[in-house]
């Protein structure tokens, strides 16, 4: 290569995804006819949902396949706040709605249109690691604040450093990637609260806000503050599309205006057959009640199973039982062994992929996440015995 190309000072700092890379690993074990059990990425091996996949389809049939509007198609961005006013009694407009391809394309868009270089960001740890790594592109100084032990979000030390430095956003994901729980809203509006008093915007996550489970509820921030609230969501999870890229992000006009204005140079709209299929769907009530509840009682059965099976299994500790999600997030350090260790050893040794804590911040780094989405429950079962196997040979 020659050496005057140089990589944008933006990215330093900035670390390869470590979750692809357990996907690359597995694959290249996969080529070589070794029988990979993947409980790494946060996919879902689910079927597309008929009615969603017929709607689909019907758009292509009828050539709806080309360029839509750049903030997404009308209707589809109407049935979002139709839901959202169902939902939360939130009362926004069209206008307070972009379709993005995906919620990672809409969070970079946000980081984009709302971070300075130097400006501070405050992201929740555990959590997805797209956050802190997509806001230190946009050039953010990006700070790490510990759950507390029951994984819910600690308003204390969200206080503690607004005291130290008041940062210009706060970035909060409920339910939780990678502990399966979820906020209690007390919190959820405390932080709110406390961004607001500091002119602070909030990012709010809820990519997973359908998978709960148990009658856990889940709280959509803007509840409490439309004017500082920036919602994220995703048709990925709970509509298991995860590879046809359609998310939105929710937020007050005069939020929405410098994220739309990096949308329209990034991507001219999210897959128009895509926003068809998912306008109708959003638009009938009892198929998207049908497809909710069939993957929740999916996922959480396979939870079940995951719990039985990991739990016995010693030097593993799991404390919390998720509530939400797909993931479990134990501790291994009593196998001898750190969270990277654990997964790359494992990976090797015994052909199972699970992704190692340090992935998603840096209070966790003798956690791993399980991931059930991808696996039904015998290779469940056949996963925690390659592992027990795993752990008694050492
Ligand atoms: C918390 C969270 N947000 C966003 C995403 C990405 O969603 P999408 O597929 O809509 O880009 C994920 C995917 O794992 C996630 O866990």
């Amino acid at each position: 290569m020659p050496k005057s190309i140089k990589t944008a000072s933006r990215l330093q700092g900035v670390s390869p995804s470590g979750l692809r890379e357990f996907f690359e690993i597995g694959a290249k074990l996969e080529a070589k006819g070794i029988d990979v059990i993947s409980l790494g990425i946060g996919d879902l091996d689910l079927p597309l949902p008929p009615f969603l996949g017929d709607a689909i389809a019907d758009a292509f049939a009828t050539g709806q396949t080309h360029y839509s509007s750049n903030a997404g198609i009308l209707e589809l961005r109407q049935a979002i706040v139709d839901r959202y006013e169902s939902m939360y009694k939130l009362k926004y407009t069209p206008e307070e709605v972009l379709v993005t391809c995906g919620a990672l394309e809409g969070l970079m868009d946000i980081m984009l249109g709302h971070i300075n270089p130097g400006d501070r960001v405050l992201v929740q740890d555990p959590a997805f690691g797209y956050f802190a790594n997509q806001a230190k592109i946009a050039g953010a100084e990006v700070d790490l604040i510990p759950m507390s032990p029951d994984f819910d979000l600690d308003v204390v030390k969200y206080q503690e450093a607004f005291d130290t430095k008041p940062p210009q956003m706060v970035i909060i994901n409920s339910p939780c990637n990678p502990t399966g729980s979820v906020a209690s809203r007390k919190n959820v509006k405390d932080i709110v609260e406390l961004a607001r008093d500091h002119d602070a915007i909030v990012i709010s996550d809820e990519c997973y806000e359908f998978l709960r489970y148990d009658g856990h509820k889940h709280t959509c921030a803007a509840e409490f503050d439309y004017e500082n609230v920036i919602i994220a969501n995703s048709f990925s999870k709970a509509f298991a599309m995860t590879g046809l890229r359609l998310g939105y992000i929710i937020a007050p006009v005069h939020l929405m205006q410098p994220i739309y204005q990096v949308h329209q140079y990034n991507t001219a709209c999210a897959p128009t057959p895509i926003q068809v299929g998912a306008m109708k769907t959003l638009s009938n009530p009892k198929a998207v009640k049908g497809i909710i509840g069939s993957h929740r009682n999916v996922l959480s059965d396979r939870l079940k199973v995951a719990l039985e099976c990991f739990k016995p299994i010693k030097g593993f500790k799991l404390t919390y039982e998720p509530v939400a999600g797909f993931y479990l997030f134990p501790n291994v350090k009593e196998t001898g062994m750190s969270g990277p260790e654990f997964a790359i050893t494992l990976l090797e040794e015994s052909g199972v992929i699970v992704v190692p804590g340090d992935q998603f911040g840096i209070s966790y780094p003798d956690n791993i996440r399980i991931s059930v989405g991808s696996a039904p429950p015998n290779r469940i079962r056949e996963a925690a015995s390659r592992i027990t196997k795993f752990l008694e040979e050492r």
